[in-house]
């Protein structure tokens, strides 16, 4: 865990001298992905309950294949494919590296079995493990970089394991209760409104680390004064804006989000169910009573923006919202936890009301890893800090999430600012 975590406070010019940190980290990292899988069946690692979302054995393959196609295939002497059909199926969405299979169809791959996958995915650790131990120093120099990112990029399938089997496991008419808890059940402190001073003020990664492309450059921005809530918005919240019939007042509602809302006759958030006369939401660890206090899950864009409209509000922008983090993490004050506790906790990725664009002079990272972002920079929106799913470590202050405005299978919440 502790190698996970500093893998990702190296500067690269440094990473030579980290180097068994390093293989530490990559196996660490390799190996946390056998955990989280640890309790689900053969069956539950097949399935693919919507397009968005993947198999967990399709994960577990892909987190191997990029491994192989970005490093072992550049840098392994006598290097040949796994199975080369793998190379096609186990790509996502790298079109410089050839045509992927079908993202809509990945549950349809039985062949290879999970069995199989565990079998592909020592050999790439095998393989890994020799490549990084032996390799000279201006190897391992060129090799680094690529390696850091794809044990960030494993870490983010990571979550994406639990958030696609959450969304598969609901499915199931029984709710099955697969794992010990969701990693998600804090509740919340009383409201409080943080001031926030603008001004001309530094947005993007500022530190020697690893950061992702799309956190840079680094640039300025001006921004007003505002305020911002200590805290997220809870379930009885939420229940409020549903008892004032907030999901049947157009005037609250994006136009997309209206039409959303009817299409898919949404009346509260994603996964909650109503039995036995109360609210119960699905969870990891099985279907639960509603807890007041604790803050709203799975809700998307459309609805966050709605709720912030019927309390006067509104959700913060993602330069609002990096500004204040950064600004009250530096004080020293109770408050302050508040508010940064969505980051080193996780609690939700917080929706914010800026779109996924680049920042001014973005570069994509050089090579076909440049595919990783910077494509997606269209019909999404940012969201801020991490969830409860997120592996230690992995998000920080300039981090950028990104999904689509109807996406709700995330662990995703709301906070506000004030408008004046
Ligand atoms: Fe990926």
């Amino acid at each position: 865990m502790i190698n996970q975590t500093i893998m990702n406070q190296i500067g690269c010019d440094k990473y030579t001298e980290h180097r068994q940190e390093l293989i530490a980290a990559f196996k660490e990292v390799r190996q946390q992905t056998l955990n989280l899988t640890s309790t689900l069946s053969a069956e539950d690692m097949q399935i693919q309950s919507m397009p968005d979302a993947s198999p967990t054995k399709w994960h577990m393959a892909h987190t191997s294949w990029f491994f192989e196609a970005f490093i072992l295939a550049k840098f392994q002497s006598g290097f040949s494919w796994h199975d080369p059909m793998y190379h096609k199926l186990y790509n996502s969405y790298y079109n410089a590296l050839g045509e992927p299979f079908s993202r809509a169809k990945r549950g349809m791959i039985t062949r290879p079995s999970v069995d199989e996958i565990r079998d592909y995915r020592e050999n790439i650790n095998a393989r890994m493990t020799t490549l990084l131990t032996e390799c000279r120093d201006a190897q391992f120099k060129e090799i680094a970089p690529l390696l850091v990112i794809g044990l960030n990029h494993e870490q983010q399938h990571q979550e994406l394991i639990l958030t696609d089997i959450k969304h598969a496991l609901f499915q199931n008419p029984t709710y099955p209760a697969v794992f010990p808890h969701d990693g998600a059940r804090e509740t919340q402190p009383d409201q409080r409104w943080l001031a926030v001073e603008g001004g001309e003020v530094s947005i993007g990664y500022a530190g020697d680390g690893f950061c992702f492309d799309n956190e840079l450059p680094r640039h300025r921005v001006l921004l007003d004064d505002f305020e911002i809530s200590n805290r997220l918005i809870t379930n009885a919240e939420w229940l409020e804006f549903m008892q004032d019939g907030g999901y049947e007042k157009p005037l609250l509602w994006l136009s997309d989000g209206w039409a959303w809302k009817n299409e898919n006759q949404a009346k509260a958030p994603f996964y909650w169910v109503h039995e036995d006369d109360e609210w119960q939401a699905f969870s990891l660890a099985g279907l639960r009573s509603i807890k007041p206090n604790e803050p709203v899950t799975h809700i998307n864009y459309y609805e966050a923006d709605a709720y912030a409209r019927w309390t006067g509000c509104r959700l913060p922008t993602e330069q609002e919202w990096e500004h204040a983090a950064t600004l009250l993490s530096a004080k020293d004050a109770d408050e302050v936890l508040c508010l940064s506790q969505g980051l080193s906790q996780g609690l939700r990725w917080e929706w914010t009301s800026s779109a996924y664009l680049p920042y001014p002079g973005f570069c994509p990272a050089i090579g076909n890893v440049g595919e990783y972002n910077g494509k997606f920079m269209i019909n999404q929106m940012i969201l801020r800090g991490a969830s409860g799913a997120t592996q230690c470590g992995h998000s920080r202050f300039s981090y950028r999430n990104f999904f689509g405005p109807s996406a709700r299978w995330q662990f995703s919440g709301v906070r506000l600012v004030r408008l004046d």
